[in-house]
């Protein structure tokens, strides 16, 4: 047999050319995840020249190349920040040792669990969002949805090294199961709801890399701070890739909002007829659809009241995003109070012990967060002249995870029958009319320089090229 050159072949910095056990290993798994790719990855555009870049080092500057690939030939490696010398542990109970490099006996089943449900939602997004190719509204869109989703597989090579070389077996049956469940499966679904919704329009894909990959961005904060230090250095590096998923969000949905105004502006009314007439969403249902995605996220986080969460943070597996921020970093006699639910199901204050918290905790920051976006497009509307503003509902609205689940809540979160909820739900949630709609806005258009008549084109391209460049090279 030939001796690969493995680190031709998996790009890497962890030595992998000197661990022959786990470089069989991961080798074994490679081309599962290629025919998984086939399969389950964008529909059509496989042999397509595609400009992404590609992480080739873990250095702040110049981390990344830039060039055309065929998807199925992108370079997907294993990348970890450097190690720090003499990390030290920095929450929970054993604050001050030093940072393990290997998985502590004790842990390794909460610490492998929580693995595989962060792995799990990387290749469960590039499942669902396999059909946009079909209906793309510029090549330049088409490019940043080819470059999350190889990102996306790349985030799962991440988390499948971690399995392989920590967790024996049981890590590459887990390894392999990444694979095997697919988003919206219903024998074998993903792990967490989220990622079984279907995103088959592009208002979906841009509220999920808003709301739903910022939701990736906080676990993996909260994994960046791990005292499992393979863990913490991979997920730190995730991040780099990451910002890029939510800046195509954020951009998608403010021309969305930029071509709606314009219309506006040039119809001189905000009647929605006229507006969706005129082949633009209205702000309405705009909102409608952050109200989805936005209330889909915050079960992401888990329930209000965790003690999973407790023990995770306890035993230094699983921080706060910034833990460095907070003051306590053990949290052990302190205890946190908020608005909960009492037995009548009514609102009422509850004290519980801070380290039972840190998944409201942390769902409280990404809160903070998303409404930054928010704000950035109110002024838009309120520059254009409209008194329309968007609001994120309450995180008691449509919860299905955490001690709101099944209490019928208005976005304002004022607690309500099911009979109203009912009634009210087509105004508040998008309805089949709204997702009727937005499908018939959904053409494909793959001219060079031009751009669907929903969307705004963009305002810059990418890596300083011309907004005209040809992303996407389309092959018979
Ligand atoms: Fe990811
Ligand atoms: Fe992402």
């Amino acid at each position: 047999m030939t001796k690969l050159n493995y680190k031709e072949k998996i790009p890497n910095n962890v030595d992998l050319s000197n661990d022959l056990s786990l470089q069989r290993a991961l080798e074994h798994w490679q081309p599962k995840f290629k025919s998984w790719w086939t399969e389950m990855g964008p529909e059509g555009f496989q042999t397509s020249d595609v400009y992404l870049r590609t992480a080739t080092s873990v250095d702040a500057d110049g981390w990344a190349t830039y060039g055309k690939v065929k998807m199925p030939e992108y370079r997907w490696g294993i990348f970890l920040n450097d190690k720090v010398s003499d990390r030290k542990i920095h929450f929970g109970d054993n604050i001050g040792d030093p940072v393990w490099q290997q998985v502590p006996g004790d842990y390794r089943s909460i610490l492998r669990k929580l693995i595989v449900t962060q792995g799990d939602t990387e290749p469960a997004s590039v499942e669902q969002q396999r059909e946009l190719g079909k209906t793309c509204p510029s090549l330049y869109d088409l490019r940043n949805l080819f470059q999350v989703n190889v990102e996306e597989g790349r985030h799962l090579w991440a988390m499948v090294y971690l399995l392989h070389a920590y967790f024996g077996r049981d890590g590459r049956e887990e390894a392999e199961g990444l694979l095997e469940r697919n988003s919206g499966d219903i024998d074998n679904p993903r792990i967490l709801g989220t990622f079984n919704e279907p995103i088959t329009d592009w208002v979906s894909f841009f509220m999920f890399t808003y709301f739903t990959d910022r939701d990736g961005k906080y676990q993996l904060k909260s994994l960046a701070e791990s005292s499992f230090d393979p863990l913490a250095r991979t997920c730190q590096f995730m991040l780099t890739e990451e910002a890029h998923h939510m800046q195509v969000g954020e951009t998608g949905i403010t021309r969305m909002i930029q071509k709606t105004l314009e219309v506006m502006n040039a119809l001189k009314s905000d009647s929605i007829d006229a507006i969706r007439n005129a082949g633009v969403v209205d702000l309405q249902t705009i909102q409608r659809y952050i109200n989805f995605w936005f209330s889909s996220s915050l079960d992401l986080f888990g329930s209000e009241i965790s003690s999973n969460s407790a023990t995770a943070f306890a035993n230094g597996l699983k921080g706060r995003p910034d833990e460095m921020r907070y003051k306590d970093h053990s949290e052990k006699n302190n205890s946190f109070t908020f608005e909960g639910l009492s037995l009548e199901n009514t609102l009422v204050e509850q004290t519980i012990p801070m380290r039972n918290a840190m998944n409201e905790i942390t769902r409280r920051s990404y809160v903070t967060d998303c409404e930054i976006g928010l704000k950035r497009w109110n002024r838009l509307i309120k520059k254009a002249g409209y008194d329309i503003i968007f609001t994120l509902p309450s995180t008691r609205f449509r919860r299905n995870i955490g001690i709101w689940a099944g209490i019928d809540s208005n976005p304002e979160g004022i607690i309500i029958t099911k009979n109203e909820f009912d009634s009210k739900v087509n105004s508040w949630l998008p309805s089949e009319g709204d997702k009727e709609f937005i499908k018939s806005l959904m053409v494909q258009v793959t001219k060079v320089n031009k751009t669907a008549g929903w969307i705004a084109p963009p305002s810059r391209g990418i890596n300083s090229l011309e907004i005209g460049y040809e992303y996407v090279e389309l092959r018979q």
